[in-house]
C-alpha cells in the first residue's frame, strides 16, 4: 500500500520507462514488471520521503503516548474528548478550519509557547510532540512511519 505513491513517481509517465533506467547502463531496458519488482525492492531506499508523506508526520505509538499526556496537561480545559470546555475545542470544523493547511510546526509551537495558559513554555519536546500527534490523530490525520519532531514539523496539516 505504502509503495503505491512511490511507484507512480518512479515510473516515468512521459517516456513510459522505468526511471531506474536513467541510473543504469543505457543498454538495460526494464519491462513494467521489472520496474515494479525493482522499485518494490529498492523503493524504500529511493523514495523514503513520498512514502512517509502518505501518512501523518507522527507515529501511531506517539499519538497513543500523547493521549495520556494530553489527559494530564490539557484535558482539564479542553475536555478528555477534545470538544472544549474552558478552552476551545481541539477537534471539529472550527479547529480544522483554523489549522488545516498550516505547518504542523505552527500547532506544535502554539502548544509549546502558549499552553497551558497558566504555565506556557513549561512542557518539553517529549511531552509536546506526542500531545500534538494525539491532537492531529483526533482530527483524522493518519499516522505514518516518522515520529513528530523538529525535523518533520514542516509537514502540512491536511485539509
Ligand atoms: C487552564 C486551561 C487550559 C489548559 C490546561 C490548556 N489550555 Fe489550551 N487553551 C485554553 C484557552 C483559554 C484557549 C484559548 C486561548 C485564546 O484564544 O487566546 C486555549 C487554546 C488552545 C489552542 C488553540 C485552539 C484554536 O482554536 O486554535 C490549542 C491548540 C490548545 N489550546 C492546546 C492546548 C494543549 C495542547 C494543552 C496541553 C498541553 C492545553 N491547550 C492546555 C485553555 C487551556
Amino acid at each position: 500500500m505504502h509503495y503505491g505513491r512511490g511507484r507512480e513517481q518512479v515510473w516515468d509517465q512521459r517516456s513510459g520507462r522505468c526511471f531506474v533506467n536513467k541510473f543504469s547502463a543505457p543498454q538495460i531496458r526494464l519491462t513494467t514488471t521489472g520496474c515494479v519488482a525493482m522499485v518494490s525492492f529498492l523503493g524504500p531506499l529511493f523514495v523514503g520521503q513520498p512514502i512517509h508523506a502518505a501518512g501523518g508526520p507522527f507515529t501511531a505509538q506517539q499519538a497513543e503516548d500523547g493521549h495520556t499526556k494530553y489527559n494530564s496537561h490539557c484535558a482539564q480545559c479542553h475536555r478528555p474528548n477534545l470538544q472544549g470546555g474552558t478552552g476551545p475545542a481541539l477537534t471539529g470544523d472550527a479547529f480544522k478550519g483554523k489549522w488545516a493547511g498550516k505547518p504542523v510546526a505552527d500547532l506544535r509551537t502554539y502548544n509549546q509557547t502558549k499552553m497551558p495558559p497558566n504555565a506556557p513554555g513549561t512542557l518539553p519536546d517529549d511531552q509536546i510532540d506526542p500531545i500534538t500527534a494525539y491532537i492531529l490523530s483526533k482530527n483524522g490525520v493518519p499516522p505514518g512511519d516518522t515520529p513528530l519532531g523538529e525535523d518533520t514539523a514542516s509537514a502540512q496539516i491536511p485539509k
